[in-house]
């Protein structure tokens, strides 16, 4: 129940929460970046320098959403930290009886907090002695207490059953965790500096595609009538294709996939023609010619192309563009899946649905 939390003279909770997030961002960056040392704080974690320098791994799980902005995650603290990290859907961590390694950090994401697949996993892991992070946003709720420690987004209620603003603000969490590690490790202050200043851009970076909004709903209500809609993107571009896929399916019920866009060529290429088309996440980093590649692939089956990106591209590779400001390359897909849920938004608003309680789902899903 949303109580006194209403929707602020938007249509849906889904608008309103999209169109927070430059303050959400901004909630969940306040007080944590250190500009003289260009390092995050982040208290919370309960993890001295030295303990956080003997962890060789770092696990991530999450359920839906959660699990896909684990992946932003993973490929931040990677890229930041150079600390092997990998993401996985809770539900099938905890019942492969996981290897629980005392060099892994685990790092747990829920928006809820009360994600019943989520926290029997923590359970699980902590039984088994593992060190447990959360990345939660419900101060107080079940799988923050369970954890030896964590961050909170501090993003506020989020009503609408298709999460936005947390999956945002998730990303941005892990953003700071990877400067953290990453300079507990061998990230450069110059490096630091660099992210330090790529995260405080992003608050004012998500208001300028916001003003997008009338651009975008045009492009969802030209795509919303396909039954069936591709995503594709390469490594940063991955995650934030799937968690497109599934904001679509979710509150639009058109059909969506999700694919690396290396992976066309090994099946899904079959499926594309002019009744499917294309959403693709291109951002201007050192694989954009390989994704421009991908792009005459799939005109070349007659597939329209929707690219999101930093550029417009040639009329003969895609169909429409969508183009959003350009950060750090390891935070750009924080700002590339902002599009996403604004297509979604629309294309769900073009074909009637319930936008804020989609059929078949519930806000968290506490039962197994
Ligand atoms: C997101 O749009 C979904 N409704 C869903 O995948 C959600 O992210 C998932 O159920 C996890 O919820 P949690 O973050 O509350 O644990």
């Amino acid at each position: 129940d949303a109580g006194h939390y209403d929707t602020g003279g938007y249509e849906h909770y889904l608008l309103k929460e999209i169109s927070e997030q430059p303050e959400t961002v901004a909630r969940t960056l306040r007080g944590r970046l250190d500009d003289r040392f260009h390092i995050a704080h982040l208290g919370g974690l309960n993890l001295t320098p030295h303990e956080t320098r003997a962890f060789r791994r770092v696990k991530i799980i999450g359920c839906g959403s959660a699990y896909y902005s684990g992946q932003i995650g993973a490929q931040l603290i990677e890229e930041l930290a150079r600390i092997p990290a990998d993401a996985e859907p809770a539900s099938e961590f905890r019942y492969r009886n996981p290897v629980v390694e005392h060099d892994t950090l685990y790092v747990a994401i829920s928006q809820s907090g009360e994600t019943y697949d989520t926290l029997a996993a923590v359970q699980e892991l902590k039984r088994k002695g593992g060190r447990v992070l959360g990345i939660v946003n419900t101060v107080g709720s079940a799988i923050a207490r369970e954890c030896d420690g964590g961050v909170y987004l501090h993003a506020g209620p989020e009503v609408s059953v298709a999460s936005t603003k947390a999956f945002t603000s998730t990303a941005v969490a892990f953003g700071l965790l990877a400067l953290h590690f990453g300079r507990v490790h061998d990230l450069s202050p110059a490096d630091g500096r660099r992210i330090c200043e790529g995260l405080r851009r992003l608050p004012g970076q998500i208001a300028e595609i916001l003003e997008k909004e009338q651009e975008i709903a045009e492009l969802a209500r030209k795509y919303a009538g396909h039954p069936s809609m591709m995503f594709v993107g390469r490594v940063r571009g991955y995650p934030v294709a799937r968690e497109g896929a599934q904001k679509l399916k979710e509150i639009s019920y058109v059909h969506a996939e999700a694919y690396p866009a290396s992976e066309l060529k090994h099946g899904p290429l079959a499926l594309i023609g002019p009744d499917m088309p294309t959403v693709a996440i291109v951002p201007d980093d050192e694989l954009l010619d390989k994704n421009l590649t991908t792009l005459g692939e799939i005109r070349a089956r007659g597939g329209q192309v929707l690219m999101v990106g930093h550029r417009v591209a040639e009329p003969k590779l895609v169909d429409d563009c969508i183009v959003v400001p350009k950060n750090e390359v390891e935070l750009d897909p924080i700002l590339l899946t902002i599009p996403l849920q604004i297509f979604a938004y629309h294309a769900a608003v073009a074909l009637g649905r319930d936008v804020d309680k989609p059929r078949n789902l519930a806000k968290s899903v506490t039962v197994e």
